[in-house]
C-alpha cells in the first residue's frame, strides 16, 4: 500500500498534499460527529415535542376537569343555598306558628301578630323601605309578642286592671323575645325591632325610652300598626273602638307617641284601601 501510494504522482509538493489530506479527513470526521451530534439532538427534539404534546394534551384534561369541578361545586353551592333558605323559611313558619299558638292562647288577641305584621309591611312598603328592611320587618311582626309566651296566664289572660307588679312583668315581653331568638342568625336583623316595639318617640316608652330616630324604624313601624291592632280589637275591658278613633289617637300623637312619617304611611293606607 505505501508502495502504490508512493509511485502516485502529486502536482502538489507532498507534504502540502497530505496536509490536505489530514485536513480534509479531519473535517469530514468533523462533519461525521456533528451529523451524529444533530441526530441526537433531532431525537431529543422530537421526543421533547412529544413530551409536550402529552403535557397539553394532560393540561387540556386538567383543565376540562377543573371546568367540571368548578360547575359541580356551583351546582352543590346553590343547592346548599337552596336548602339553608327552606331552613330558614321554616324555621320561621315554625315560630310563626308559635306566635300565632300565643295570639290564640287569648281569644280577644287571635290572629293579633299576623295583622300587625300585614300591616306593618303595608306602611314599609309605602314608606319606600328597601325589600330586606321589609322582609326584616316582616319577621319582626310576626315575632314581636313571642317573649309573652314567658308571662303565665294568670297575668297574661287577666280581664280586670294589672297591678303595678304584672305590668311590669308584661313588659318584659320585648327583652323575654329578644333574649329567645337570639342566636337565630337568620332573624339577628329583627331582634332590634322586636326589642324596641314598644319604644314611643319622645322617649316615654320600654324597655330603654329610647327617642325618635334612636328607635328603629321597624320598631316604630310595628309600635303603630300594634297600637291599631290593640284599638281596634275587642279586649276584656271594653269593645273594640273602631278605626276611626285609631286613627284620632294617632293623629293626636303624631310625632309625640309615633314618628310622624309612619303614621302619614299609615294613612295613605288607610285612604288607599
Ligand atoms: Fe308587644
Amino acid at each position: 500500500m505505501a508502495k502504490k501510494q508512493d509511485n502516485v504522482k502529486y502536482t502538489l509538493p507532498r507534504e502540502v498534499h497530505t496536509k490536505l489530506i489530514d485536513g480534509y479527513n479531519s473535517l469530514k470526521a468533523e462533519i461525521v460527529r456533528s451529523y451524529d451530534q444533530s441526530k441526537i439532538y433531532a431525537r431529543e427534539l422530537n421526543d421533547a415535542l412529544k413530551a409536550m404534546k402529552i403535557g397539553d394534551q394532560q393540561l387540556k384534561q386538567a383543565s376540562s376537569m377543573m371546568g367540571r369541578v368548578r360547575q359541580q361545586s356551583l351546582i352543590y353551592a346553590k343547592e346548599l343555598q337552596l336548602a339553608h333558605q327552606q331552613i330558614e323559611r321554616s324555621s320561621l313558619n315554625t315560630l310563626g306558628v308559635l306566635a300565632e299558638a300565643l295570639d290564640a292562647r287569648d281569644h280577644y288577641t287571635s290572629g293579633h301578630s299576623s295583622r300587625v305584621t300585614e300591616s306593618s309591611v303595608q306602611i314599609a312598603k309605602t314608606m319606600n323601605l328597601s325589600h330586606k328592611e321589609v322582609e326584616i320587618i316582616r319577621q319582626a311582626g310576626l315575632l314581636h309578642d313571642i317573649g309573652k309566651i314567658g308571662i303565665r296566664d294568670g297575668v297574661l289572660l287577666k280581664p280586670g286592671k294589672l297591678t303595678e307588679e304584672e305590668y311590669d312583668l308584661i313588659k318584659q315581653h320585648p327583652i323575654k323575645g329578644y333574649k329567645m331568638l337570639k342566636g337565630l342568625s337568620f332573624l339577628e336583623n329583627a331582634l332590634d325591632c322586636i326589642l324596641y316595639h314598644h319604644e314611643q318617640y319622645n322617649g316615654s316608652g320600654f324597655p330603654e325610652g329610647l327617642r325618635a330616630e334612636n328607635i328603629p324604624i321597624g320598631a316604630r313601624i310595628i309600635h303603630v300598626a300594634d297600637t291599631v291592632d290593640a284599638m281596634t280589637t275587642e279586649r276584656p275591658y271594653r269593645k273594640a273602638l273602631g278605626l276611626d278613633m285609631a286613627i284620632a289617637e294617632l293623629k293626636k300623637f303624631r310625632g309625640i307617641l309615633f314618628d310622624s312619617a309612619v303614621v302619614n304611611a299609615f294613612l295613605i293606607n288607610c285612604k288607599a284601601s
